[in-house]
């Protein structure tokens, strides 16, 4: 449940349900068994979800064109809200026989089972090259975002959809699961105000412990949401860093002030973009800030380190509603002895052990151990661990 006291507001305003209502579940399963059936893959199996419990708030189904488009060519919805990745349900000609505008039918998991009802508003085709032109500023096919893309069906279909069971995928790390409304509902009980969220798909390095404590230090409570849908194959898997979260947070985090909740959203390597994507999604996770680092949500070399922040100018402030607090490239300084950044550390280059998860993962591909300046002790042993059982 909202309140009114709650620190900030979903987006949109109203945090989107679009569970059916418990005891209608059973009856309505039945009746969508006679629908005709689209099976949806693992990623549009996680967008079902964030859509259902309201990650996604103000969207309650898969993209009709106008938004789409809206979306695609401008980074708003048709009614004129921020936003600036397209959620959308692509299919192949032949999976959408039996499906029409205006009818109803049943999205299925991998294996068959219906899960949810989709009103059908609009099938429409769409421009794969233009989509990636401009979400993700290149075509390459090399970018695994746009490799995805690409990947796509022919063409999309949009309209409201209803959630018809508790969970449309196991839910990965149950103990760590937690929808918007009950996040919000933590951060009331712990009478949090101020509340940073801070997004990642690589273990807590000591540059992000630093920007995560950089903005701790002046805001009451810190949400360590890490991603854990689905990544890129090189990307470290997610219970290996999960474990890697639980150690950290033991042994290095303020318990009362630091909370680690999933985000089960599938990773889209779409930079800046997603950065504001990522950004309204803690926004109705109910954060009142959002940490955003050098090269956010980027992949190989397609953004420039900062893009990701500057993108944020291209908002007015207000309609996205959640602050973003920009951090430099974070590196640790020898003459220091510590963390820092230019901004804080008047050394030369040669004082300075710059790294990134790519690097420790590929220190730790060839069997070298990371350095301390590079990651907790703690941190690596689960690493190395998380290696030895792959
Ligand atoms: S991301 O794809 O989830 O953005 P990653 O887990 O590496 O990748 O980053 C999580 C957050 O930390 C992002 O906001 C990113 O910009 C920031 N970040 C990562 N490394 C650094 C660093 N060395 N200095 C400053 N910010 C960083």
């Amino acid at each position: 449940m909202l309140t009114e006291n709650d620190p900030i507001a979903p987006h949109g305003g109203i945090l989107v349900d679009r569970r059916a209502p418990e005891d209608e579940r059973k009856e309505r399963l039945e009746e969508a068994s006679r629908l005709p059936r689209l099976r949806l893959g693992p990623r549009a199996l996680s967008d079902l979800e964030m859509i259902s419990t309201g990650v996604f708030s103000p969207l309650e189904g898969f993209m009709n064109r106008e938004d789409y488009e809206s979306v695609v060519e401008g980074m708003h919805l048709a009614g004129g809200l921020a936003w600036s990745m397209p959620v959308t349900l692509a299919a192949d000609r032949e999976e959408l026989e039996g499906v029409r505008e205006g009818g109803e039918i049943a999205l299925t998991a991998q294996d068959g089972h219906v899960v949810a009802t989709m009103a059908v508003e609009e099938v429409y085709p769409y421009d794969r090259e233009e989509e990636a032109k401009e979400v993700y500023r290149t075509t390459d096919e090399k970018h695994p975002g746009v490799a995805n893309l690409f990947l796509q069906g022919e063409l999309l279909v949009g309209g409201t959809v209803t959630l018809l069971v508790e969970e449309p995928t196991p839910r990965p790390f149950p103990g760590y699961y937690y929808e918007p409304a009950e996040l919000r509902e933590i951060f009331r009980e712990k009478g949090w105000r101020r509340i940073v969220g801070f997004q990642t798909r690589n273990p807590v390095h000591r540059a992000h412990e630093y920007i995560q404590k950089s903005a701790l230090e002046t805001v009451d409570g810190l949400l360590l949401n890490p991603l854990v849908g689905e990544t890129k194959s090189d990307d470290i898997p997610a219970d290996v860093r999960m474990r890697s979260y639980e150690v950290l947070l033991e042994r290095y985090y303020p318990k009362d002030r630091t909370v680690l909740a999933v985000f089960p959203a599938a990773m889209r390597y779409a930079g800046p973009r997603e950065a504001i994507f990522h950004a309204i999604c803690r926004k109705n996770y109910g954060c009142t800030h959002f940490i955003v680092g050098r090269d956010h949500a980027g992949v190989g070399s397609y953004y420039g380190t900062y893009d990701a922040q500057a993108i944020f100018d291209e908002f007015d402030p207000d309609e996205l509603g959640i602050t973003p607090l920009f951090f430099e490239h974070a590196f640790f300084c020898l003459n220091c002895g510590g963390m820092a950044t230019t901004k804080t550390c008047p050394h030369d280059a040669e004082s300075h052990v710059f790294f990134s998860g790519t690097r420790v993962r590929e220190m730790l591909g060839r069997g070298e151990y990371p350095p301390p300046e590079f990651s907790r002790p703690e941190v690596v042993e689960v690493l190395i661990e998380g290696m030895r059982e792959s």
